[in-house]
């Protein structure tokens, strides 16, 4: 299996050099906002072996839940599967984070092994502004200021109320929440905020902390290497990367150019094309790392090891990840055009940007030395994007002022919430921002970010096993 997948590469790539020599015709998704984009999408699809009848619905939600005098309302998308319905059933809820919902969550994996085990009613519900629930007609700024997480929330609350308004069998039911990444921290803060409307809920890989320079992020995923790969793979990556950065300090930045297939309009004179380079760089290694799942990162470093020399493989690595385009877009001018254009192309990762720059920061710099990912890109890139995209009044001061005030509303590390299981993989890079063991929550072994939503299966190990096991008794006792 990997052989094969090793050949696949191989021939891709022997098509992409073919490509790369033709003129830039076309320009492709800048690479910086390709990457990031990447590392939002959503939870892995759960394996589905019965046929569920899943409901597409749609409930009204006020555009701003805080403003009496707004009028205004959207059109906020569900999911809805009610095969196990019965009077009283309870609702098992799995919230919709910074993508668009999908079916698998409410026809397959642990959550709806437990409502089948308690005849649950499943519902998955969108995010406002993600997949199809987006309230305004362009993501212009302006627009852009209903998107909060405190709207969100309000939309979460207004759902459950209204769900049992609407359905006599349900009136008196409990609800219990679920949700992964960003839609773990919804859990959480919707517990801490709406503590009568749950019974529990289940936060697998839930960042509570907000931090613009997120320097541990990049930490985690080298170790990931390290530990799952091997130190020949992450010296490899650590000196590959060295010596493409001292290509370009080096006047010899033509060679390293040509190696890494960029386009004509790269300015290696200017940081922040060097800057968005070397963050979408170490993005590819980010997005393989977030998501690994057993076997991954080994393939992939026997891929990276089969070169003759570092840089080399660090180049034919990224520009796989990059998506092979004619030429690689890593200019800053290309990213801002980028996320200017999906003012009005909805599903480019602009309202996620802007919820970075409005609430979180968890920009994933280089900013520690003890990563393999270099120097060269730190928070600053994505705080002047930030300026660059939405408004000059996200100054980096702005920012950090915002992440403060998340910090103090939904109180950071001590969120103060009870009856919520907070699971996280011990190779998860964004473990550093939730809750550790000492503070209650699980950490499995080798697993990365939300890579516990599956059904029990005999290839979990003991670990992933205990956690799945103790969600379900604790689920037990909140329904008893
Ligand atoms: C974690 O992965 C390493 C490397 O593959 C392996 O040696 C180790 O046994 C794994 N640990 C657990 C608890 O699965
Ligand atoms: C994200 O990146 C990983 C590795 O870089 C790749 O395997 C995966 O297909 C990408 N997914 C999407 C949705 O772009």
């Amino acid at each position: 299996m990997a052989a094969l997948r090793l050949v696949c590469l191989a021939v891709v790539l022997a098509v992409g050099l073919v490509h790369a020599l033709d003129i830039s015709k076309f320009k492709d998704v800048p690479v910086l906002a390709r990457t990031f984009k990447n590392l939002s999408r959503g939870p892995p699809q759960q394996v589905v072996t019965n046929r569920a009848v899943v409901q597409e619905k749609w409930i009204t939600q006020k555009l701003d839940h805080f403003d009496e005098s707004n009028t205004g309302t959207y059109q906020m998308r569900y999911l809805l599967n009610d095969e196990f319905q019965t009077e009283g059933s309870p609702i098992f809820i799995y919230l919709g984070g910074e993508w668009e919902i999908e079916q698998s969550m409410v026809s397959g994996g642990h959550w709806y092994d437990m409502a089948e085990e308690h005849k649950g009613v499943l519902i998955y519900t969108e995010h406002r502004y993600y997949g199809q629930s987006v309230p305004t007609t362009t993501m212009s700024t302006e627009n852009l200021k209903y998107l909060n997480v405190k709207q969100a929330l309000a939309d979460v609350a207004n759902f459950i109320l209204t769900i049992k308004a609407e359905n006599a069998e349900l009136a008196n039911s409990k609800v219990l929440l679920a949700g992964g990444s960003y839609s773990a921290t919804m859990v959480v803060w919707f517990k801490r905020l709406y503590p009568d409307l749950v019974v529990g809920g289940w936060a697998s890989s839930a960042p509570l902390l907000a931090k613009v320079d997120f320097t541990e992020y990049k930490e985690v995923v080298g170790q990931a290497f390290l530990e799952l790969g091997g130190q020949q793979c992450y010296n490899r990556i650590e000196n590959g990367i060295a010596e493409l950065e001292s290509l370009f300090a080096n006047k010899r930045g033509a060679e390293a150019r040509a190696m890494l297939r960029l386009c004509n309009s790269f300015d290696d004179k200017n940081d922040l094309d060097l800057w968005s380079l070397f963050g979408s760089i170490s993005n590819v290694f980010s997005g393989v790392a977030q998501y690994q799942s057993s076997g991954d990162i080994e393939y992939y470093c026997d891929y990276l090891l089969s070169f003759r020399d570092d840089a080399t493989a660090i180049a034919n690595f990224v520009y796989w990840g990059f998506g092979m385009p004619t030429c690689v877009d890593a200019t800053y001018a290309s990213t801002v055009e980028y996320y200017l254009w999906s003012v009005e192309n909805f599903g480019a990762g602009r309202p996620w940007y802007y919820q970075t720059c409005n609430e979180y920061g968890w920009y994933q710099s280089s900013g520690s030395r003890n990563q393999p990912f270099g120097t060269k890109f730190p928070a600053t890139l994505y705080t002047t994007l930030c300026g660059d995209v939405f408004s000059s009044q996200f100054g980096n001061e702005q920012i950090n002022n915002n992440a403060d005030q998340t910090n103090e509303y939904f109180g950071g590390m001590e969120p103060g919430v009870e009856n919520v299981y907070m699971t996280h993989g011990a190779l998860d890079p964004w473990n550093p921002m939730g809750h550790g063991v000492a503070q209650g929550a699980t950490l499995i072994a080798n697993a990365s970010h939300c890579s516990d939503f599956g059904s029990i299966r005999t290839s979990d190990s003991a670990e992933l096993r205990a956690s799945k096991e103790k969600i379900a008794d604790l689920v037990r006792q909140w329904l008893a």
